[in-house]
């Protein structure tokens, strides 16, 4: 964290996802970001490294205030219900492994928002005046007149949110302001000293030259309903949803109550957002910070959107496809791996079944799971189940040895460091391909009918081979399919030999020979079964 020269003490790796809008059920968006954070911080445990994983929700402003009344309840009714009916229950059975899941109506966070507030305009960073301007409630954001897009059919004539495609309201008001505009200079020094800092490249020059161009002060109260954290020096106001929610990164972690834990975790090493919330993580919340004095984050990391009929997928054209009905298809270990696979971070995406199905089942059926089950099968009828020794390697094993070491030293480089899912994932699955092929060329089941030792131990090296790179696979995908590979774990005896899967590490999965001779395998469940045919598509 060059740019401020602060070190975590015994730091945690510390990933986060936006707290999102309990307007309503969570969606295949929402599940992108979050299984991207879980894949990433399952990578840096199977490293050993410490790792904090937040995720939560975003519950005042007007947005959720509305949907309430819609609904005729209260809106802390509307997200107690929604929170556990809907949310924590998805992440549950999508294995998301979050330490910790904040909601903004919780007292640990609000009494800290005001303490946080309360010292900014102590020191003087906060001011009355007054705003007029286009306010988009889909996004809880003044938009610039410059923003916005003529509407057309039902909305002709008046001006509509680029992302959300609703008119926005025109509001007027007294409120609070943050001195933003003072911080450009040392935004732009930020992300000079720091080109990591915003990820991808493309969404990095937005936000500088966006910098560039100027900030405006930014209204951080609304005066003209109530349901939010009350502005501590003037009850009249709520403090401004965004900058209640952005605090959470720093209250979830002890900020103001829990200095060691604070000092340990915060700040966030990744903060992972869509990119259209992009500006409020890389400008806004470094901003806060740096008129604050706190430390800013590592790296704000963009993921781009998943598109249905070349829009951004949202709560109103979600395409009905929940979810639910695409785990309960494909299994919750492919829909983990599928959107990571199938789009490069950062880029936009689209979704379809069809391409679900082709690479599930060219990829994860033929390529891994047969792999898994063919190697599984031959140690049984050849060796009684028992992993025989690699007596006779040569040319044809020490590729297959260093394919894995490559295999692990890239992954480990794109999934750990570079936050790049689909090049890291990628690296796993050619060497899986290597692996099929290398059991295509070797023809184990020609060579069992050589009976000759020299026979014999040739097809032992073959096994062993294929069944060490297994090895090494299964712990390369534990971060992103953890149930599969436990399945390849157990089948391999590698439990018994090795210990647990989560305890073996990324930089020793390289390692050749660590599985040993004599380990029990077993043909264990298939790991991707056969696709159902689908009913009402
Ligand atoms: O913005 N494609 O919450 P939100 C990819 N509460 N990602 C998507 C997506 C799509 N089509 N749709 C949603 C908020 N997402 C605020 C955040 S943080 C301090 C406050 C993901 O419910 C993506 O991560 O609108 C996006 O940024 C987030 O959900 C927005 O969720
Ligand atoms: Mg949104």
């Amino acid at each position: 964290m060059a740019a401020t020269g602060y070190e975590k003490q015994g730091a945690a790796y510390y990933v986060t996802t936006p707290i999102y809008y309990v307007n309503d059920a969570p969606h295949l968006g929402h599940a992108y970001t979050t299984v991207a954070g879980d894949v990433l911080t399952r990578w840096h445990r199977q490293r050993g490294e410490k790792v904090w994983y937040l995720t939560g929700t975003d519950e005042h402003g007007q947005k959720i205030m509305r949907t309430a009344e819609t609904h005729g309840v209260t809106p802390q009714e509307w997200c107690d219900k929604l929170v556990s009916e809907a949310w924590k229950p998805l992440w549950e059975h999508l294995d998301i492994a979050n330490d910790d899941f904040i909601r903004t109506t919780e007292k640990r966070h609000t009494d800290r928002v005001k303490e946080f507030v309360q010292d900014l305009y102590d020191k003087g960073e906060i001011y009355k005046g007054g705003y007029e301007g286009p306010y988009c409630v889909g996004c809880e954001e003044y938009k610039l007149p410059g923003d916005l897009i003529d509407g057309e059919g039902e909305y002709a004539g008046q001006k509509l949110c680029p992302i959300h495609k609703k008119p926005v309201e025109l509001l007027k008001e007294e409120n609070y302001f943050f001195k933003l505009s003072e911080y450009g200079p040392k935004l732009l020094e930020l992300y000079e000293s720091n080109p990591g800092f915003i990820q991808p490249e493309s969404a990095r020059n937005e936000v500088v030259n966006f910098v560039k161009q100027g900030l405006q002060d930014l209204s951080i109260s609304r005066s003209t309903f109530d349901w939010g954290v009350k502005v501590p020096w003037d009850e009249k106001h709520v403090i401004y949803v965004w900058i209640d929610a952005l605090l959470n990164y720093a209250t979830a972690v002890g900020y103001n109550e829990n200095p060691e834990k604070f000092a340990s975790t915060f700040p966030a090493n990744v903060h992972l957002v869509g990119k259209d919330i992009l500006r409020f993580h890389a400008i806004i919340w470094p901003a806060m910070l740096m008129a604050n004095g706190l430390p800013v984050p590592g790296r704000v990391a963009a993921n781009g959107w998943l598109m249905v009929g070349g829009e951004k997928m949202s709560k109103s054209n979600l395409t009905g496809i929940k979810p639910q009905d695409l785990t309960s298809h494909f299994g919750v270990d492919a829909y983990r791996w599928y959107f990571l696979r199938a789009i490069s971070f950062g880029q936009d995406g689209s979704f379809s079944w069809e391409d679900f199905s082709v690479r599930y089942t060219s990829e994860l059926a033929n390529d891994y799971g047969n792999l898994a089950s063919r190697v599984a099968a031959m140690v049984g009828k050849y060796f009684g189940g028992s992993l025989p020794e690699a007596t006779a390697a040569g040319e044809a094993e020490r590729a297959v040895q260093e394919g894995l070491a490559k295999a692990v030293a890239e992954a480990d480089r794109k999934i750990g460091d570079e936050i790049d899912f689909q090049g890291g994932i990628l690296a796993v699955f050619d060497f899986v391909k290597q692996v099929n092929g290398y059991l295509t060329e070797q023809e184990p089941w020609k060579v069992a009918k050589d009976t000759s030792p020299e026979g014999q131990a040739r097809l032992a090296t073959i096994l062993y081979t294929a069944a060490e790179a297994l090895r090494g696979v299964a712990v390369l995908l534990n971060p992103v399919m953890p149930r599969t590979s436990q399945a390849l774990w157990d089948s391999l005896g590698a439990e018994a030999a090795l210990g647990a899967l989560a305890e073996q590490r990324v930089q020793d999965a390289g390692t050749w020979g660590l599985l040993p001779a004599g380990a029990t395998v077993t043909k264990g469940a298939v790991l991707f079964p056969r696709l159902e045919e689908k009913k009402d598509q």
